[in-house]
């Protein structure tokens, strides 16, 4: 059989383990290292397909937090108790509309990923674009001192993204996990304590 060259040592564990995806694990060493997510915390989920992020968020939150999550493609092998999941494109939905839907947040993660073109510089654009989308979700529905987790591909503009997140949080970090595909230009942005002045 031809080897696949997507499925290596995180993909078999993802499985072995029953994640949703391999993903999870980037999410689960940027939990471990920064305490980003904490017991009976809201989370919202941005680009939550096919779903191990909130998986890991679930688990974490425990029966009295709860996970919304948004997405193009519905999670179809997640739902569980305080799983909710919204089918919406980040980039036209209404983010007043979805403050008067779901409550204040303690955490927004955004694995949000263009389909990639190969063209290095459109590729980066609409990744900062999804990126900027996260932001101002997040500035609308995160509680004061809140967390936030985005991707975005590395290029020329992300100083200038991170110096705008870094206004709206004490603290931004620029971490890139060890599942993070070798020849993958993607790097997260950790950001803690939204609206408090550094
Ligand atoms: C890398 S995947 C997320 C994986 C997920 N964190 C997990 O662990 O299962 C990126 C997701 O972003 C979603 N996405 C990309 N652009 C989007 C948009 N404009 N609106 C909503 N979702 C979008 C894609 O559909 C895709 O499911």
């Amino acid at each position: 059989m031809k080897p696949n060259r997507w499925d290596d040592y995180y993909a078999r564990r993802a499985r072995e383990e029953k994640w949703l995806a391999r993903s999870v694990y980037k999410l689960q060493e940027i939990d471990r290292k920064f305490k980003l997510i904490h017991r009976g915390d809201r989370i919202l989920d941005l680009g939550c397909y096919p779903g191990s992020w909130s998986q890991y968020g679930l688990k974490k939150v425990g029966p009295k937090g709860e996970v919304v999550g948004i997405d193009t493609h519905a999670p179809q092998r997640l739902s569980a108790p305080g799983f909710r999941f919204i089918q919406a494109d980040v980039l036209t939905l209404d983010v007043t509309w979805l403050s008067e839907e779901i409550s204040l947040r303690h955490v927004v993660l955004s694995d949000l990923a263009p389909p990639t073109t190969g063209i290095r510089a459109r590729d980066e654009s609409r990744s900062l674009a999804l990126g900027r989308r996260a932001m101002e979700a997040a500035r609308t529905l995160l509680r004061p001192k809140g967390r936030f987790l985005c991707k975005v591909f590395e290029g020329e503009d992300l100083v200038c993204f991170e110096q705008e997140l870094s206004t709206e949080f004490r603290n931004i970090k620029r971490f890139r996990p060890k599942a993070t595909r070798k020849n993958s230009r993607e790097v997260y942005l950790v950001g803690s304590g939204f609206g408090v002045q550094p």
